[in-house]
């Protein structure tokens, strides 16, 4: 048998709270309480909170907290899907330029995200993505680096996705941010577009099925080339 990480043990232990003392739209207790209570780093509690938050057992209000999620609301409508599967999705041919790929140490945002202290290494790849050999999309991505030897491996990372998928990471649950921006000049030269052109940007945080947090990236998509398409039902 695996030994159970400290995460698990702690997110096992929240589960058994919820279920017998707490009441839908309670709030968890905070980052500090726990870390105390249960002698844990705060690196450890955010990855339990987040384990359950993506199965639906809480839910977050950002800036208020975070709460338990009543019963019969536990659903998992929207999903994700990687660039290749988006764009052959849209009956066009999916392509990767690879234009970084590289060890370096984490900003501050990054290793919150990756659950990492701050300068712990971590993979940065940046590539551009084209749709039937036009550019489509601009992509930064940061992954731990344990991934380092399998994306080197990967030759131009087609896709990322299937990396962590083959490593025994396959991405399972996202958190994701999407507004409007425009293009810097860099970026409108790789995009082929004018500098302050309308894009998509895309922010995702993305965790296997065990929790862990295996790619924080950021997306800049032509606004002229692509649009953000859900299937919704109506909450009652
Ligand atoms: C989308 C997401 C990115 C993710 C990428 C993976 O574009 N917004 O966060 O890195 O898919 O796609 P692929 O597996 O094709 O590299």
């Amino acid at each position: 048998m695996t030994q159970e990480t400290k995460y698990e043990t702690l997110r096992r232990a929240l589960v058994e709270i919820i279920d017998s003392r707490m009441a839908p739209h309670d709030p968890l207790p905070s980052e500090r309480e726990l870390m105390q209570q249960y002698g844990v780093s705060r690196m450890t509690v955010r990855q339990a909170v987040e384990g359950l938050v993506r199965d639906g057992r809480v839910y977050r209000i950002q800036g208020s907290g975070t709460f338990v999620t009543e019963r019969g609301k536990i659903t998992k409508s929207l999903t994700f899907s990687s660039f290749t599967e988006d764009i052959r999705a849209r009956r066009m041919t999916p392509g990767s330029k690879l234009l970084l790929l590289e060890v370096q140490p984490a900003e501050i945002d990054v290793a919150r995200d990756l659950f990492l202290e701050p300068g712990s290494p971590v993979v940065h790849v940046r590539r551009l993505r084209t749709a039937d050999s036009e550019p489509m999309c601009l992509e930064n991505a940061w992954v731990p680096e344990e991934f380092a030897a399998a994306l080197a491996r990967g030759r131009d990372v087609d896709s990322l996705y299937d990396v962590l998928e083959a490593a025994g990471a396959a991405p399972e649950h996202a958190d994701q941010i999407i507004s409007a921006t425009v293009v810097n000049r860099e970026q409108a030269e790789l995009l082929g577009v004018p500098n302050n052109f309308p894009a998509l940007r895309v922010s995702r945080v993305t965790h296997d099925a065990r929790g862990r947090a295996v790619e924080r990236a950021i997306s800049l998509y032509r606004a002229d080339r692509y649009d953000y398409r859900v299937s919704i039902a109506r909450s009652r």
